[in-house]
């Protein structure tokens, strides 16, 4: 399978998430205006592959302005800058920035790195998920309810809550997944339902609103998601709706098990109080497939994420290992 994110022959080349479910197409960018307008778009997405984005980019820029370090470290700055809330985003910037004065070949090198990384961190913190998940939970097969899409098209390659489905359906353990839509760009409902479907697992879509009333019927034996920026303490920034899942996690004993690079891990941050959540246009809320299914001039409240607190976390589980 091809990677999310990759670098070809001077440029990146992604696969279009907003295109997807409906055309598979790849798009290449070679500059950086049209990868910040692509983070931004949400053409690639998730936390990984925005790390990814970030170190490209830089490549990119580099490409282009070096030995001018001050304009390659402007426009990857600006990369840096397309979204807030993933901290993976500066993470890949700042890596790639750490061979700038090297050479542009160097730039890149370390970007290539980062992509070849990917899929290997991603495989190893989902396997140690997959067994705390057998651990934890004694009903076999499983049935696993994911957020939003934590799968290969939010890293590089393989994914990370969806890794740990790859990991327990390959042993025969999944019963089903029950994938969130997400609203309201849907990551759920477009994204983690195609992969699912790709890879043969016995998958239902819910309203978000429904998650709830499955963990109340016992539909649910682990809730497993990614995430966008983790604190020092555990908390955890991810797709809107994460903490609601928690809190419903909680009251009915549910492991609550989040999976991620340490590359999300954010040793600056004390707790998650000072993370910045970013907040996206009305219009996303407003409309579907730009019919309008508000009055006209709603106003709007759409954060894009939210932060979960530890203590409604059973484990954040990173390729180092379970953290509880
Ligand atoms: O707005 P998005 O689609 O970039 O949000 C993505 C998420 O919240 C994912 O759950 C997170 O990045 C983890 S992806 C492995």
């Amino acid at each position: 399978m091809r990677r999310t994110i990759d670098w070809d022959d001077g440029a990146i080349v992604i696969v279009d998430q907003v295109a997807l479910p409906g055309a598979y197409r790849t798009l290449r960018l070679g500059t950086v205006d049209e990868l910040v307008d692509a983070i931004q778009r949400l053409a690639v997405r998730g936390a990984p592959a925005l790390g990814a984005a970030g170190a490209l980019g830089t490549a990119l820029a580099a490409r282009h302005h070096w030995p001018d370090l001050t304009k390659v470290r402007a426009q990857a700055e600006r990369v840096a800058r397309a979204r807030p809330t993933a901290v993976n985003l500066s993470w890949g910037v700042s890596r790639a920035l750490s061979a700038l004065p090297e050479s542009a070949e160097a730039v890149l090198a370390e970007a290539q790195a980062i992509l070849d990384e990917d899929e290997n961190v991603n495989r190893l913190a989902s396997g140690h998920a997959a067994e705390l998940v057998l651990e934890r939970c004694p009903r076999r097969p499983l049935r696993l309810l994911t957020h939003c899409n934590a799968g290969r098209l939010a890293t590089v390659a393989w994914g990370t809550a969806l890794g740990v489905v790859w990991h327990l359906h390959t042993a025969g353990h999944v019963d089903y997944v029950l994938a969130d839509e997400t609203r309201p760009l849907l990551q759920g409902a477009r994204l983690t339902a195609w992969e699912l479907a790709e890879a043969g697992v016995p998958y239902r879509i819910l309203p978000d609103s429904a998650a709830a009333l499955a963990m109340a019927r016992g539909m649910v034996d682990c809730v497993l998601v990614g995430a966008d920026r983790i604190a020092t303490n555990g908390d955890v920034a991810n797709k809107i709706g994460t903490y609601g899942l928690a809190i419903a996690a909680a009251r009915h004993r549910i492991p609550f098990v989040v999976v991620a690079p340490w590359s999300t891990v954010d040793t600056s941050l004390p707790d998650g109080s000072s993370i910045v959540l970013e907040e996206r246009p009305a219009d996303e809320v407003t409309h579907i497939s730009g019919e309008p299914i508000a009055p006209e001039g709603a106003p709007v409240f759409n954060p894009a994420f939210d932060v979960t607190p530890a203590e409604l976390i059973t484990a954040v589980v990173t390729e180092r290992g379970v953290l509880s």
